[in-house]
């Protein structure tokens, strides 16, 4: 085995996992991928069973790359003879238990793609990153010229029930639902927070298994849906990305806020599976769920037995508590520098909050052509960071920029609209 590498890529989601399967044909890239977990997984605490991806197919590892590659989801689907069930089913959607099975299937026939290596340290020796990885009780030691950084993020718990989630009462993030939704099901009463597309999957798969009563608890004024028209649709498109990433930061941040609605909430069909379960229950006499909305959870204690919720009431103010016997935290993700950075923290670009400060080619080294990352730069490239549709196209930047020649083609203009000020309407010297 080669000792040094052209490339470690750090974590083994779907980013990294894509750019290993888009890095394999090439003769001048040796790359090595190092991954905590024994095997490719993704977010398997909220693998429900007929959870389906919320993108199309041809979001899959390689395709907005390169159609050809053989390790796209369609020959996936050859390769396992289920291509033709999956176009009479006529539905962009896979399931998610396919989609982990089509990464496991890509990572079969890579060579470079190691399990059980966690990450502990990155160093720099004055030529080569040097990064330690636990393997079992042993460490092993890789050396490359760069890294891709692609660890995803990180569940979020908000102060008040971090605690309880650390601790042995029955609080859990919705990242770990799965582990716990046997103990949930015998609960007397489920609270979930947060409206986003885990906390309605936990809400449905509740009120369906015929479990506990649940209470859905919001803060946002209603149960938003996720904006998924066409025309806005436009802005995960290459161009908008580069005019936000234009803006000032000021701009950005207050951009990010506004555009909560594209790429947070729940799926529009889902919503609309949730109320005709909910008219079903209703009809049948069986209905057992409470829905709040502008509802923010203040306080949340446990006395051994059940928790007392603190709420309030953000459009009339008013403090009200309810009780649960479980509660589960949908609330989100966060982007978290990894500590096995801190011995590199001189060599990486941070912004003045600390966070990664992405160049348009999405790397984050002081030094050029050593350092990228993936999935951390909303900040500075905008919504469409975590977007799978987006992977394939930022692989494509990534693998352009280190190479100093364009391997796949990267599209510069997509969209039928424009974004920021038209060329062609720029106002001619002396015009008002
Ligand atoms: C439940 C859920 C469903 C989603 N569904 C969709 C969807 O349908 N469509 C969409 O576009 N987006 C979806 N997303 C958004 C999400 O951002 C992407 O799906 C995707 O997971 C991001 O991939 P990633 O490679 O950045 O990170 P991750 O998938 O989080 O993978 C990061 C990997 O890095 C590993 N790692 C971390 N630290 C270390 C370390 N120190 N050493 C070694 N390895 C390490 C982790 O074990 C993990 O396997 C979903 C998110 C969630 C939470
Ligand atoms: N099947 C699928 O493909 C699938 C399944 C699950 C998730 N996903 C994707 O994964 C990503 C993450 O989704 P998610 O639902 O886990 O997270 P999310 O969309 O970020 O939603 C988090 C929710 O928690 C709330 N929240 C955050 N902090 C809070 C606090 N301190 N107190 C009360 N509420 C708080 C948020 O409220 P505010 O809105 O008010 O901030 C929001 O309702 C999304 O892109 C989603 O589309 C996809």
């Amino acid at each position: 085995m080669n000792d040094v590498h052209d490339l470690i890529g750090i974590g083994v989601g779907p980013f990294n996992l894509g750019l290993a399967a888009l890095a394999e044909p090439l003769d001048d890239l040796d790359a090595v991928f190092l991954e905590s977990r024994d095997q490719f997984e993704w977010h398997p605490g909220m693998v429900l069973e007929d959870a389906t991806l919320q993108v199309p197919f041809m979001a899959d590892l390689v395709t907005m790359a390169d159609p050809t590659s053989r390790f796209s989801y369609l020959n996936f689907l050859k390769q396992v003879g289920r291509l033709y069930p999956f176009y009479i089913r006529e539905s962009f959607y896979p399931l998610r238990s396919e989609f982990v099975e089509y990464g496991r299937w890509v990572v079969d026939q890579l060579d470079g793609v190691h399990f059980g290596r966690h990450v502990e340290s990155v160093a720099h020796d004055g030529e080569l990153y040097v990064v330690r990885a636990r393997v079992g009780t042993e460490t092993q030691t890789y050396r490359a010229r760069r890294l891709v950084l692609g660890t995803g993020t990180t569940p979020y718990v908000p102060a008040v029930a971090a605690e309880h989630v650390a601790g042995a009462a029955p609080a859990l993030h919705s990242s770990t639902y799965l582990d716990h939704k046997d103990d949930l099901l015998q609960r007397e009463d489920v609270t979930i927070i947060g409206s986003g597309q885990s906390a309605a999957e936990i809400f449905l798969d509740l009120l369906t298994s015929g479990g506990p009563r649940v209470t859905w608890i919001t803060r946002s004024p209603r149960f938003f849906p996720m904006e998924y028209t066409k025309l806005t649709l436009e802005m995960t498109s290459p161009e908008y990305t580069a005019y936000f990433q234009g803006l000032p930061e000021v701009t950005r941040e207050t951009l990010l806020r506004e555009q909560r609605g594209l790429y947070k909430g729940i799926s529009g069909d889902l919503v609309d599976t949730i109320y005709d379960t909910l008219y079903r229950l209703r009809a049948q006499g069986k209905a057992d769920a409470r829905l709040l909305t502008a509802t923010e959870l203040t306080d949340l204690t446990w006395d051994g037995d059940a928790f007392s919720l603190r709420l309030r009431h953000t459009e009339t103010g008013e403090a009200f508590g309810s009780g649960a016997s479980a509660v589960v935290l949908s609330t989100g993700y966060r982007s978290v520098v990894p500590t096995f950075l801190d011995g590199v923290r001189d060599r990486i670009r941070w912004d003045e909050r600390g966070r990664y400060d992405a160049t348009a080619d999405y790397q984050v080294g002081v030094e050029p052509g050593e350092v990228w990352v993936q999935n951390g730069e909303e900040h500075t490239h905008g919504f469409v960071a975590p977007d799978l549709g987006m992977g394939a196209f930022r692989n494509s930047v990534i693998l352009g920029s280190m190479l100093g020649r364009e391997v796949y083609p990267v599209e510069t203009r997509i969209a039928t609209q424009e974004f920021g000020t038209p060329s062609w309407a720029r106002l001619r010297e002396g015009a008002r």
